[in-house]
């Protein structure tokens, strides 16, 4: 993986930016990546505690055991996002808290997103619920996980005992978080959890994700919920060459299976023709995958929306050629390989543009943000939109004065929103942005090696360290101004 410590962004004239006075300024955040607390109050195992444990499966056999000890600091931690000007915070809960082996409601996990929504409310932040950020109890997972049918109907009695809960306090309910990640790099490439190898599984799981979002949408909205939406991970693959066929096929492919399998069902009702077409014939458990589609799934999943999040990092270059100057994962990385029936070949790949890098290996890519905002709003119905997620990892250093400075965040920031807003006066109904990620926190795959916060935290003394990005976003939120 190509890493630049010291990314430049071309920021070109510079002008200052006012957002709406209404915009909201907040930051994400999920339970597994920084709860901790992993067997206290009645939680049992998810599949991201059982894999992590797996060696190898994890840089640096890192678990989410402990991570930021959230489960134990929340009220500190909030008072943090307060003093740091947040307006809302969007968290997820923990499945294996609230409904522990798959059985009926734990009041002690319940109890904690209790006092979390009242302190969030108490300091005049507006929390955002997110139902599944991909801690599915261990025990689904041991009955089949997203590819059995039963756990969208599991998902959805987990979402009413939230709903009861906390549903008189919290206006925003996202259903998903990232369902590519949670289908295709879970069952298909086996890079996260449950670490499944098992080609069109990934596909089943997908539908079976898919098919949990309807279902608890329309439930939830039938008890009085009135926000509802879920968060994707797009992208914006863009040919090597535009005029070369089998690059342009590389990046519909891509388009395909990043951006149109999870918008063409919520949106249109349909999987999208070239999809089907290209993963027709993929077998799962001896039959074409698409089988596990049954009547009325589609008009299930297409049950309407009232916010749609977006998580956006970078989009990428595509070829179809082999080659070997890539971003990212590498030419002959395990989840390319595990991928390449779905994108017609082992050959299509992510070539380096020359663009800086954050410390993930990500193209520093605003201008991607801006044109996939407007493709929503020219190809999809004119929903709300807030981008749920975005940020970067930079190696972040305490210096000797115990300062955290991460120019280059608030670089990547500044450019990312000046994206948003170019977006918004060519009306796109952007109303938030929600920064990636307030604590540094458990990066999946990546372990603790991987610092997305805006607040630095010291994993052997839990010491938080707001960064200068921490107050740069803090000045931010209260002017609305990014400054010439
Ligand atoms: C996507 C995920 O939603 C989040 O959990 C992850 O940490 C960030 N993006 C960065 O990779």
């Amino acid at each position: 993986m190509s890493v630049q410590s010291k990314p430049r962004v071309d920021t070109g004239p510079r002008e200052e930016v006012r957002f709406p006075a209404d915009f909201t300024w907040g930051m994400a955040t999920a339970s597994y990546q920084i709860e901790g607390a992993v067997a206290e109050d009645g939680r049992t195992p998810s599949i991201w505690d059982t894999f992590s444990s797996i060696p190898g499966a994890v840089l640096g056999g890192d678990t989410g055991e402990v991570a930021c000890d959230h489960y134990h600091r929340m009220p500190a931690d909030v008072d943090l996002l307060a003093d740091l000007g947040a307006t809302s915070y969007r968290f997820s809960v923990a499945w294996p808290r609230v409904r522990p082996d798959a059985g009926p409601a734990n009041a002690a996990g319940l109890a904690f997103y209790d006092r979390l929504v009242d302190k969030l409310l108490e300091r005049g932040i507006a929390p955002w619920l997110t139902l599944y950020h991909w801690d599915l109890p261990q025990v689904l997972e041991d009955a089949g996980g997203w590819t059995n049918r039963d756990t969208a109907h599991r998902f959805v009695e987990y979402a009413v005992s939230v709903h009861e809960a906390l549903g008189d306090r919290v206006p925003t309910w996202t259903t998903l978080n990232e369902p590519f990640c949670s289908s295709l790099l879970g069952y298909t490439a086996g890079h996260h959890a449950p670490g499944r190898q098992e080609g069109a599984a990934g596909l089943v799981a997908a539908h079976h994700l898919l098919l949990a979002h309807g279902l608890a949408t329309t439930e939830l909205r039938s008890r009085g919920a009135d926000r509802l939406g879920l968060s994707l991970n797009l992208t914006v693959p863009d040919p090597s060459d535009p005029s070369d066929p089998v690059d342009v096929d590389a990046a519909r492919r891509i388009d395909a299976l990043h951006n149109r399998l999870f918008l063409d069902p919520i949106f249109r009702g349909s999987y999208p023709a070239d999809l089907l077409d290209d993963t027709g014939g993929l077998l799962w458990q001896g039959h074409d995958w698409y089988d596990v589609v049954r009547d009325g799934d589609l008009a299930a999943i297409a049950a309407p929306i009232d916010v749609l999040g977006v998580n956006y990092y970078h989009g990428n270059e595509v070829s179809g050629h082999p080659r070997t100057d890539v971003v990212g994962i590498s030419a002959d990385h395990p989840d390319r390989v595990a991928l390449s029936p779905f994108v017609g070949s082992e050959h299509v790949t992510f070539p380096s543009r020359g663009l800086p890098v954050t410390a993930m290996g990500w193209e520093i890519q605003p201008d991607g943000l801006h044109r996939l905002l407007r493709r929503l709003h020219d190809d999809y119905p004119h929903l709300p939109i807030h981008l749920t997620e975005t940020g970067a990892a930079f190696d972040d250093r305490v210096d000797e004065h115990g300062d955290v400075h991460d120019p280059d965040r608030i670089a990547f920031l500044d450019s990312y929103l000046r994206a948003v807003h170019l977006a918004i006066e060519e009306g796109v109904d952007v109303r938030g942005f929600y920064q990636w990620s307030f604590l540094d926190n458990f990066e999946w795959a990546f372990g603790y090696a991987k610092r997305f916060g805006l607040v630095h935290v010291d994993y052997a003394t839990q010491a938080r360290t707001p960064k200068s990005s921490a107050h740069w976003y803090a000045d931010l939120a209260r002017t609305g101004i990014l400054p010439a």
